[in-house]
């Protein structure tokens, strides 16, 4: 019998593994790590800080050395870089990808043993015998093809018959109502335009035959989430979108008061009433979602825009502890991160326009990554700026840098 682990860093590291390594067998995660560990560590230091004159690199079994092989090494670090990527995420292209990798180094085995090692009959058996494992990995990685780029089951049947999406009058929200819609889930929705509600139910009910239940509410008021919720309490809902929002650019002592309030409120407090009222109910059902739309800007400070990321970092650290939380009860959470999104935000929010992804990307995004990470940020690009700001920069000097970047968002008149 296995004996439960007491130590609690043990305990959790165990509980953070078991996330990472689900869903691929073993051998398919010790792919993932050695990628990882090649990309992050040993290729950076064999192509930044090992002496030309002590590099070496085979390819297909031709040994490279000096500057042959250190111009070859970004291309190793891209394979890598792309293993740990694509086994991570278990995207369609990995398979193949690997397979011809996999199958390069089995072909190097040979021709080096061929040409480098022993002479003769033993040289031809050393290079059969270690290329062997390499050709075994070709197959089995050809054999469990299917696993890659699996569509999960639709999400009506994942979670269950309803879901209720706030700010679904536009923008993220409206998006995120019509892939729910798609499929198969019932869809309340809520914010205040009533008309532009209605409008989306019946073209949600005309395209996919779901129900659908639209329920006018300003999340500015303190009592409308439990309003909201003693109106659906009926309804199971299964999947809670907590995306209703806006953002107030400009100087903090300029901004109305009551906006900065209405701000705190539709961002922390709603998204929080909802959720704790809606999750019993998920809980005895052992199935549900939580998603937030919450925003890079709740990574890093960011000045002339400071209620609101210190509203998304609220929704962050709230959505990350909940993951946690809700891990053995069937609830998934996940806070999706947007980067400047082509929707009525900026404008909601005083800001001077700039481009921005299609709100349809950020659910798209979303939903490919519920139920396997705590939050996701949308893009790559984005993804890189928020890593190397928190990780690397100290956090002073990236609130120096929001501040220029917003300067340049933000019209004069609010600064
Ligand atoms: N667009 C971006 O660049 C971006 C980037 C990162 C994160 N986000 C986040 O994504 C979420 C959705 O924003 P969006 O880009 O889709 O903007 P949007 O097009 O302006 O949509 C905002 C939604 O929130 C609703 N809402 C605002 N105030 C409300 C209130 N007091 N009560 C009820 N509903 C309210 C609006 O509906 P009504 O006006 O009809 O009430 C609307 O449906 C927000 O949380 C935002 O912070 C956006």
């Amino acid at each position: 019998m296995k004996r439960p682990l007491t130590h609690p860093i043990a305990r959790a590291t165990s509980d953070w593994l078991g996330g990472l390594l689900a869903g691929r067998p073993w051998w398919m995660n010790a792919m993932m790590v050695f990628s990882a560990y090649m990309a992050f560590v040993y290729v950076p230091w064999d192509l930044l800080v090992k002496p030309v004159a002590r590099d070496e690199e085979v390819w297909f079994g031709l040994v490279l050395t000096g500057y042959g092989a250190k111009l070859t090494e970004p291309i190793h670090w891209a394979i890598y870089a792309a293993g740990a990527y694509g086994f991570y995420h278990m995207r369609a292209w990995m398979w193949p990808w690997a397979a011809v990798y996999v199958a390069q180094v089995a072909i190097a085995m040979l021709v080096w043993n061929l040409l480098y090692g022993a002479p003769g009959l033993l040289g031809v058996i050393a290079g059969l015998v270690s290329a062997a494992p390499f050709a075994l990995l070709v197959r089995a990685l050809v054999r469990e093809r299917e696993r890659f780029g699996a569509a999960p089951a639709a999400l009506g049947e994942r979670y269950g018959e309803w879901g209720l999406v706030t700010g679904a009058s536009s923008g993220i929200g409206a998006a995120f109502a019509r892939a729910l819609a798609r499929q198969g889930v019932s869809c309340v929705l809520t914010a205040r335009r009533r008309e532009r509600l209605e409008a989306l139910a019946a073209e949600l009910e005309a395209a996919h035959g779901v129900a659908t239940r639209v329920i006018a509410e300003d999340l500015e008021e303190p009592a409308a989430a439990a309003r909201l919720a003693a109106a659906v309490s009926e309804l199971p809902v299964s999947i809670l979108v907590n995306n209703a929002g806006f953002g107030s650019a400009g100087r903090f002592d300029r901004q109305d008061p009551e906006r900065l309030r209405a701000l705190v409120q539709v961002s922390c407090a709603a998204p929080l009433e909802l959720t704790h009222r809606l999750l019993p109910g998920m809980r005895s059902r052992g199935r549900g979602a939580v998603l937030f739309s919450g925003s890079i800007a709740g990574r890093q400070a960011l000045p002339l825009h400071a209620a609101y990321a210190a509203g998304k970092a609220f929704e962050l650290l709230l959505g990350e502890s909940l993951r946690v939380e809700l891990r053995d009860a069937g609830v998934d959470v996940l806070v999706v991160e947007p980067g400047s999104t082509a929707t009525e935000f900026q404008e909601g929010s005083g800001e001077i326009r700039h481009a921005g992804v299609s709100p349809e990307r950020v659910v798209e995004v979303a939903l490919a990554a519920l139920g396997r990470q705590p939050s996701v940020i949308v893009g790559w690009a984005d993804w890189i700026r928020v890593n190397l700001a928190t990780r690397l920069l100290p956090r002073a000097l990236v609130a120096y840098l929001a501040r220029e970047v917003m300067s340049q968002r933000t019209p004069p008149e609010r600064r």
